[in-house]
């Protein structure tokens, strides 16, 4: 028995029961909004870097793995001087850093630096975490949350720390993905669930147009990007209903898609020249057999899987070849969160709850996508399959303020990066931790970027 050959009910993960380390909040968990709670979570977040951390030896650690990805350590450092910061330093005002001063300051070191910093070992490593989060928990202790300090009204400011840390530990497995010296040895802990197909369900779905109101008002933990919630006014488009799989994309290499100029744009044609690639990122071939390594594990590319590791360019290529284009990101949005007749945007695909190990393919342990159909219950209400989970989806959108923006807490998250050179991705990969993910979240990055597990949905005019 292939481990695709199990069901959901087979997994430790679907029953419920704690995997290595407890993957979701559970029933029996604390209050919200609770001191208990929220040291639950810290713990149950820094397990989890543990976790990823626990099979990798002091040089890989050390080592630069790729010019685009932070030795790992520094990522792990990042983490426990971003918690001091907010936690510690900055919780009772005024800020006096928005990002930490010195060796962990993203903006003062790039990435491709920072095994040059002279970065802690190991050992001293796990001191440092260890020493810092003490303090947290002490200062946890006798916190008031206060409403009129907004950092503290409904804990915002635990939520961003424990979101941050969620966050880079998909940014370490980015990381992982590209290790040198020997594929890492994945801690797999859940069986991805095998997919149904979505041969009997359209393969575009039509929403008729009309006043939403995307993006979000929540202020316990959104970030400020997602906010305000606003009127847009959307023309009648169609989506697909689901990601764009490999058999499709195999089809689109088939037919010349990387050779076939009028597919790509301008950018896109010049990128393509100059990466000199004929496949997704972490494809290999063996005569006419196409093969996708996930970290220790090489596969023939499966079918009924969403492509993933794929750029934008190349994307908007495989969606100008079938006279379609990518959705922008209020389409997108739409397509996983409006409800017609309540006239409202869900939280998620398949209501406000959040997500278990039975709705969708998140939260790492099972190291890959999974494929089409594998979770009945991430349908949205239009009729999208997987908007959350499995892969991020690229938009045509750049990353831009919505209307009435304003910055909360620092700048230094989502203002410094508005423009046009970046854009706009949704709904997480299997990569994401289910605390960082919701319709409103707005990841980004640059369109040549293949690293992150990103694929695509098309969609097209009435
Ligand atoms: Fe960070």
């Amino acid at each position: 028995m292939t481990d695709r050959d199990r069901q959901p009910e087979d997994t430790a993960a679907a029953t419920g029961e704690p995997v290595v380390s407890k993957p979701y909040i559970m029933p029996d968990d604390p209050e919200p909004g609770s001191v208990e709670l929220l040291q639950k979570e810290a713990a149950e977040a820094r397990d989890r870097t543990l976790l990823l951390m626990s099979r990798l030896s002091d040089e890989d650690l050390h080592q630069q793995h790729d010019p685009l990805m932070s030795p790992i350590i520094w990522d792990v450092g990042h983490i426990a001087h971003f918690e001091e910061l907010w936690l510690t330093q900055n919780l009772d005002g005024p800020i006096e850093f928005s990002e930490m001063p010195g060796m962990y300051n993203p903006f003062e070191h790039p990435r491709a630096t920072r095994a040059s910093l002279g970065l802690p070992s190991l050992s001293q490593m796990m001191s440092r975490l260890e020493e810092i989060r003490s303090r947290v928990l002490d200062r946890l202790e006798t916190v008031e949350f206060d409403d009129r300090n907004t950092l503290l009204r409904d804990e915002y400011v635990y939520h961003m720390v424990l979101q941050h840390e969620y966050q880079h530990n998909e940014t370490i497995l980015q990381t992982l993905q590209l290790k040198t010296g020997g594929a890492y040895a994945a801690p797999r802990a859940v069986t991805l669930p095998r997919g149904r197909s979505l041969a009997d369900r359209p393969p575009m779905v039509r929403f008729p147009g009309g006043v939403v109101v995307a993006g979000t008002d929540d202020r316990r933990v959104a970030y400020d990007n997602e906010r305000p919630a606003h009127e847009v006014e959307v023309a009648p488009f169609w989506i697909d209903v689901a990601p764009v799989s490999n058999g499709d994309y195999l089809q689109f290499m088939r037919d010349g898609g990387y050779s076939r100029r009028e597919w790509w744009s301008n950018a896109g044609w010049a990128w393509l020249r100059e990466a000199g690639v004929e496949a997704p990122k972490h494809w290999s071939r063996d005569g006419d057999v196409w093969y996708v390594r996930a970290m220790d594990r090489v596969d023939r590319v499966d079918l009924a899987m969403p492509v993933c590791h794929v750029c934008f360019h190349e994307a908007a290529a495989f969606a100008h070849s079938v006279g379609k284009r990518l959705p922008t990101e209020t389409e997108w949005e739409v397509a996983a969160g409006w409800h017609p007749t309540q006239r409202r945007m869900q939280r998620f695909p398949w209501g406000d709850a959040p997500p278990t190990p039975r709705h969708a393919n998140l939260d790492q342990l099972g190291f890959g996508v999974a494929q089409l159909g594998a979770y009945e219950r991430n349908w949205s209400p239009l009729g999208c399959y997987g908007m959350i989970g499995d892969v991020w989806e690229w938009t045509s959108s750049d990353f831009q303020p919505y209307p009435g923006y304003r910055t909360f807490p620092y700048a230094e998250y989502s203002e410094v990066f508005f423009g046009v050179d970046y854009k706009v991705l949704r709904g997480g990969s299997w990569a994401t931790r289910p605390g960082a993910i919701r319709n409103s979240f707005r990841n980004w990055d640059y369109p040549i970027r293949r690293q992150i597990f990103s694929g695509f949905r098309c969609a097209r005019d009435d």
